[in-house]
């Protein structure tokens, strides 16, 4: 045995609260890890840039969990998504080409970077509502009364969920961000109640269509085919599950580490008073490469033994690209531990890269820069409400962020 150091303990408590130092010291010491993960599963860690880039557009790591040779002993434990074999789990992040290309085609016509651009003015209004919630106070936790509610009102706006039933999706995501990896019970009835009312939504825009994107993926064909009602209810699914708990954490993550680094932030706030938003744009990239909200894409499996790395990859293993890490490497980063907003050269991995690349990056992007030059131009003194000691984070496996973000400020009207 080498006489390298011991191996960091992942997954614990502090691994939630700062997983940088484990991750420099997997990317040195053993770049593909073998892992095992909370659930007793064993999944291989990529934590370099080039392998991580090359792992994610590698067809022979299929997203399907069919591939995975899972021990007996261990079958529909695991936690991997889509095991358990729910009705809205056949999705895009759970399937290969060619279901995956077809799939990807007809919802790529729906949703498309116009229709998001057409969305800006209801972002900015939702954005401006949620501060005048509490801009009086003083004070707020900005996790629950502002990342929370903003995307799920904004995907359920998207998708056509009457407002009067948006309050619902509220408390449904709420049970499912705050139970993620916890009792089965809540959450599977709130996934339940989820798919009850997409369905019903469907079959209702089926009938009397809008200008909104269920109406779209009703309507969207592709040569001449067309999404089935199941398959549109686990479209619209998997759109408020992969853009509802990232979106929360790219703007808390993001509006903590702006608190924690002043000098970026009043440079931010002095171009953002001059009307330029350079600054802004190039800015919540860098804070998704920074502390981005997914910190490992999701699972993929090896359709047959493989190398990566170096390192033998035995066919039916699962592999966890861990983008977070990657993105802090310093073959690739500049000072890569150091935020700056004005980084050019970024081509983070914090959306993925090749055919899963993230769906929703522009309305995550349009989310995320409304967001943080709204809530910075409107509470000009915002400040940490707690000592960053005390602040607590969410660690699962794929996402990370914090638990509430307490801020306080000057009272505005
Ligand atoms: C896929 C990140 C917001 C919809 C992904 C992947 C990443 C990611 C890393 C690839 C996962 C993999 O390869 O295993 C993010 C981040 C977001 C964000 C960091 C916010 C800051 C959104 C939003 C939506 C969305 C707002 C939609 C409303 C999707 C979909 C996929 C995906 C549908 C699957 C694409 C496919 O498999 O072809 N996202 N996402 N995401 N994302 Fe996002």
């Amino acid at each position: 045995m080498s006489d390298r150091p011991a191996a960091p303990e992942l997954f614990t408590w502090e691994f939630a609260t700062d997983p940088y130092p484990a991750y420099a010291w997997l990317r040195e010491h053993a770049p593909v890890h073998r892992a095992k993960l909370p659930s007793g599963v064993e999944a291989w860690l990529v934590t370099r840039y080039g392998d991580a880039r090359q792992a994610l557009a590698d067809q022979r790591l299929s997203k399907n969990p069919a591939h995975h040779d899972e021990p007996a002993h261990a079958k529909g434990k695991t936690g991997i998504p889509g095991e358990r074999k729910a009705e809205l789990m056949t999705h895009l992040l759970n399937i290969d080409p060619p279901d995956h290309t077809r799939l990807r085609r007809l919802v790529s016509k729906a949703f498309t970077p116009r229709r998001v651009a057409e969305f800006a003015p209801r972002v900015q209004e939702l954005t401006d509502r949620l501060i005048d919630d509490f801009a009086e106070r003083g004070s707020a936790d900005l996790i629950h009364e502002f990342a929370f509610p903003l995307p799920i009102y904004a995907i359920c706006d998207l998708l056509g969920v009457p407002r009067e039933d948006q309050d619902d999706f509220r408390d449904w995501a709420g049970m499912m961000i705050r139970h993620g990896g916890g009792p089965r019970g809540g959450v599977a009835r709130s996934v339940k109640k989820m798919r009850g009312y997409l369905l019903e939504l469907i079959h209702k825009k089926r009938e009397a269509p809008g200008d909104d994107l269920i109406s779209g993926l009703i309507k969207a064909s592709d040569h001449g085919e067309h999404l089935t009602e199941n398959e549109a209810a686990a479209m619209a699914f998997i759109l408020l599950f992969a853009g509802f708990e990232t979106t929360v954490n790219l703007i808390g993550n993001g509006v903590y580490a702006l608190l924690r680094n002043p000098e970026q932030r009043e440079r931010l706030q002095d171009a953002l008073a001059a009307g330029d938003t350079g600054l802004l744009e190039t800015g919540v990239e860098e804070l998704l490469r920074y502390d981005g909200p997914v910190e490992m894409a999701t699972w993929r499996f090896a359709t047959e033994t493989l190398t990566l790395g170096g390192q033998e990859i035995p066919a039916g293993d699962p592999v966890l690209v861990v983008l977070a890490a990657a993105d802090r490497d310093p073959e690739r980063f500049d000072g890569p531990d150091t935020l700056d907003l004005a980084r050019r050269d970024n081509q983070h991995l914090g959306y993925g890269h090749g055919i899963h690349y993230c769906l929703g990056a522009p309305l995550a992007r349009l989310e995320g820069q409304t967001a943080l030059a709204t809530l910075l131009t409107r509470l000009p003194d915002l400040r940490l409400g707690a000592d960053p000691a005390e602040l607590r984070w969410r660690g699962g496996l794929i996402m990370r962020g914090l638990r509430t973000l307490p801020v306080e400020f000057s009272a505005s009207h």
